[in-house]
């Protein structure tokens, strides 16, 4: 197929709307208690009534599971947890019928230990063509890895140590590689002759390693070793070759940059080094966080506000931005930035807060219904790797509970619990056992509830997802910020020509008075979208008040005016 018109074919993400599938976690379809293709394949008309329009999946492949799928032992395959091929394309073409595109996940930092390439890579021999698939070393430097210990692990069939800067079951490819370069083209032709849409690309921003990979210094050996892999060397060259075969189909590529920052993804996102349509940022995560959860202060609105503008401002009319405040990697939204007590409240400001920003929001499941973290009360009953090595790695002179607190407010199991269809028993999420904790909460928050009750959280999703669809000043209309300063509340501003919409959102439980800032006051505006739908009617002219607007716990509101 030749390249198509930008227009005709990558474009349409940037209208899109999307809903992204931990599979395991979503529907179960067979009744083993693992969710699965044929419990997507049922809920594809629930997406629809949502307003989603593409569907990233996270990794469906066949996988050990020592990262759950990040780890992958065969590219063009489905996991058999999962269903097969033919149960992938079933839902690929409805996806289709029902309007939604469908991206898949690109884990090729690093496979699976489990896969060929590593089995034949690890018997080494000079004649071996999977000799140099890894990276391999006599001795190692002093990395320390993200998930697990040490960056390097003996092997004592090759009688040298792999680089994995993730788990130990993660070894990181070589993509100095020309081979190994062309098997990653190999992998995006099979899915993309099938169909698929585009990739999520995972850890992207990883896959070039400086030359000789020289030690890394600093106080926090994974950070201070970070910048001989982050933005590598080679990385632009490499994903050229890459952009070029999704060129041919017209797919969307998005990278997920741990780390980056904007400056950098800029490199990603536009120019002659253009090769994703949109990055993934971590910098609005860490209004809570330092690096990783596990490093953990309070929430800062001011710190959520900086990051999100940074974004907005930089890549304003020159590239496209991801808007998401939750994935498989994250702790639940409202249990960080919001609040449990005012559940409905704050679900619906967060949802307020990022749905009208420039670019393409991102709904991770359940984030619709406002799911909240699990407190587990072990940390034996928790799965994930990497919470597991943080418990052991970090804080770990504090009192047990202390550091079973850390756990509940960041583990990436809190994400990952399964999905809350209904008030029956496992949340209606399988008829069989499910593979891991449903959240005790599942009676009050859960999908058929909410579809009952006009102004649910899973309700405002929808009316967000409308008020922006087709909206040519929400799509593509200008962004400023405003108030910067203020600590509770979050106010900008979306402009096209002399329409704006301005968007109101509380970040704190208490009633305050908001003074609005200058030349606002007095002037008429119409209520699109409330979620206190009692006290500020959609549809309402209202005079905006000269002396400070009164808002309530987590009140959000969007007005349009017309600028003179
Ligand atoms: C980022 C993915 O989102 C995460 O889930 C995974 O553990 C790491 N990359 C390693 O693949």
């Amino acid at each position: 197929m030749a390249v198509k018109n930008e227009l005709e074919t990558r474009d349409w993400y940037k209208t899109a709307v999307f809903y992204q599938i931990w599979v395991r976690s979503f529907a179960d379809g067979n009744g083993d208690g693992i969710g699965d293709l044929y419990g997507v394949y049922d809920k594809l008309e629930y997406l629809k009534s949502l307003g989603i329009t593409a569907i990233w999946f996270n990794p469906l492949y066949p996988s050990p599971n020592a990262d759950f799928g990040y780890d992958i032992s065969d590219y063009c395959n489905i996991h058999p947890d999962y269903g097969d091929l033919e149960q992938f394309k079933k839902v690929l073409n409805k996806a289709h019928e029902l309007g939604m595109k469908v991206i898949m996940d690109l884990v090729i930092n690093h496979t699976s230990d489990e896969h060929p390439w590593f089995i034949e890579s690890r018997k080494g021999g000079d004649d071996n063509p999977y000799k140099d698939y890894y990276i391999w070393r006599d001795e190692p430097n002093n990395w320390d890895s993200i998930f697990e210990g040490k960056a390097w692990e003996y092997d004592s069939v090759r009688g040298q140590y792999y680089l994995h800067l993730f788990a130990k079951k993660q070894p990181d490819l070589n993509m100095d590689n020309p081979k190994v370069r062309e098997e990653v083209k190999n992998i995006l032709r099979f899915w993309l002759s099938m169909g698929v849409d585009g990739f999520r690309e995972d850890v992207i921003n990883f896959i070039s390693k400086r030359e000789g990979l020289p030690n890394g210094i600093g106080f926090l050996p994974i950070i201070g070793s970070m910048h001989h892999y982050k933005d590598g060397p080679h990385i632009h060259e490499y994903l050229a070759e890459f952009r070029a075969v999704c060129d041919e189909y017209g797919a969307v590529q998005i990278g997920e940059g741990p780390m980056t920052t904007v400056n950098s993804a800029m490199k990603y996102l536009s120019g002659d080094t253009k090769s994703m349509d949109m990055m993934f940022s971590f910098d609005h995560m860490m209004a809570d966080c330092l690096f990783t959860e596990y490093f953990h202060r309070p929430f800062s609105l001011i710190r959520l506000k900086t990051a999100l503008s940074r974004w907005q401002y930089k890549l304003a009319d020159k590239a496209w931005n991801s808007l998401y405040l939750e994935n498989h990697d994250h702790p639940r939204v409202i249990s960080r930035y919001g609040s449990e007590k005012y559940h409905r409240e704050s679900g619906t400001a967060l949802a307020t807060a990022y749905m009208f920003l420039r670019g393409t929001p991102f709904i991770y499941q359940g984030q619709e219904i406002g799911m909240t973290n699990i407190k587990l009360s072990s940390i034996d009953q928790y799965v994930d790797v990497s919470s597991k090595n943080n418990y052991i790695r970090y804080h770990v002179k504090d009192p047990v509970e202390a550091r079973l607190h850390r756990i509940h407010i960041s583990s990436r199991d809190s994400a990952r619990t399964p999905m809350q269809w209904d008030a029956s028993e496992n949340a209606g999420f399988t008829t069989g056992k499910p593979w891991f904790y449903v959240n005790p909460n599942y009676k009050a928050i859960n999908v058929a509830a909410e579809e009952e009750d006009e102004n649910s959280i899973l309700n405002y999703y929808r009316k967000c997802v409308e008020l922006r669809k087709e909206n040519q000043v929400l799509l593509f209309g200008d962004y400023k910020e405003y108030d910067h300063k203020n600590p509770f509340v979050y106010m900008y501003e979306r402009r096209k020509g002399k329409t704006s919409y301005f968007v109101i959102c509380s970040f704190t439980g208490e009633p305050i008075t908001y003074k609005l800032p200058r030349g606002f006051g007095g002037h008429t505006a119409k209520i699109m979208l409330s979620n206190y739908p009692k006290k500020r009617v959609p549809g309402e002219i209202r005079r905006m008040p000269e002396d400070g607007l009164k808002l309530a716990p987590y009140e959000a509101l969007v007005v349009k005016m017309k600028r003179v």
